[in-house]
């Protein structure tokens, strides 16, 4: 690691000392060491391969639901032959030194698999069927077998849909609630893996910059956010919140 690196790890980890409630934001970049593809980025991003209005819209669904459902399906398996990351381990470390809450952008549940416990998922969880007319929800805690069937809803007979967010749809009003009160509460804020693009959960990193809460970016590339932030770990996740975790208790067990 470079000094300038070293540095910046030092200051981050000396400012989370000071914090009581850290709120991390994090994205599909903290799932990318997973082996499951982020979103906007050029080449690899689900969306440089696929077309979001073919696949994450309620229209899309409406019009070819088997095609929503075997993609919803492939990732599914993605997510379970990934598993949990390092990242995500030490960001549930964090939350045993001190009190943690994660909003997160991510529908593949690993903040939850690693043991995380106070988790704002904004966009859902792909591991939810939910009913596309009465709301009903069905959890799915493993890969189900294959198969081309859709399932119905048996409360009201209509068509289950991945319980995700999709391109027009509103956030879930409870987590997106939540997330804002941790920010309220929030003397530091962490922002993980995410291009911050996509509102409104990227309002909450302009939030808490324009409210001169401390931030902190892991992200190996610069995005949007990165010349406002206090402290930029230009790293990938995997290797940047467990030196974090581990700078930070070495500083509150020696202070
Ligand atoms: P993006 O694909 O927009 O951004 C992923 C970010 O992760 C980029 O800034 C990468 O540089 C960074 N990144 C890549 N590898 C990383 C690593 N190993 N460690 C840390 N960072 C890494 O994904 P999101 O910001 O999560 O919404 O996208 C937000 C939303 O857009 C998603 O939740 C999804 C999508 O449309 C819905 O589906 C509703």
């Amino acid at each position: 690691m470079s000094d300038d690196a070293q540095q910046a790890l030092r200051r981050a980890a000396a400012l989370l000392a000071q914090a009581r409630n850290i709120l991390v934001l994090t994205g599909a970049g903290i799932s990318a060491e997973s082996g499951i593809p982020t979103f906007r980025e050029a080449q690899t991003g689900l969306w440089a391969q696929y077309s979001p209005e073919d696949l994450a819209t309620p229209e899309a669904f409406a019009r070819h639901p088997e095609r929503v459902w075997a993609w919803y399906r492939w990732r599914r398996a993605l997510i379970a032959r990934g598993g949990v990351n390092a990242g995500h381990r030490a960001i549930a470390a964090l939350g045993g030194l001190t009190r943690v809450f994660v909003a997160t952008q991510n529908v593949d549940g690993l903040h939850a698999a690693a043991g995380s416990l106070d988790i704002a998922e904004l966009h859902g969880n792909i591991w939810r069927d939910r009913c596309s007319r009465c709301d009903t929800t069905v959890a799915h805690e493993i890969l189900e077998p294959a198969t081309e069937d859709i399932a119905v809803c048996r409360e009201c007979g209509a068509m289950m849909r991945p319980d995700v967010v999709w391109f027009g749809e509103m956030l879930p009003i409870d987590a997106l609630r939540a997330a804002e009160s941790a920010l309220d509460r929030a003397d530091a804020v962490l922002v993980v893996g995410t291009s911050s693009r996509v509102y409104p959960a990227a309002a909450l990193a302009d939030a808490a910059i324009e409210s001169a809460r401390p931030v902190i970016e892991i992200n190996p590339q610069p995005t949007g956010l990165s010349d406002t932030v206090d402290i930029r770990l230009a790293d990938s996740a995997s290797r940047a919140l467990p030196a974090l975790v581990a700078a930070l208790d070495g500083v509150l067990t020696s202070g």
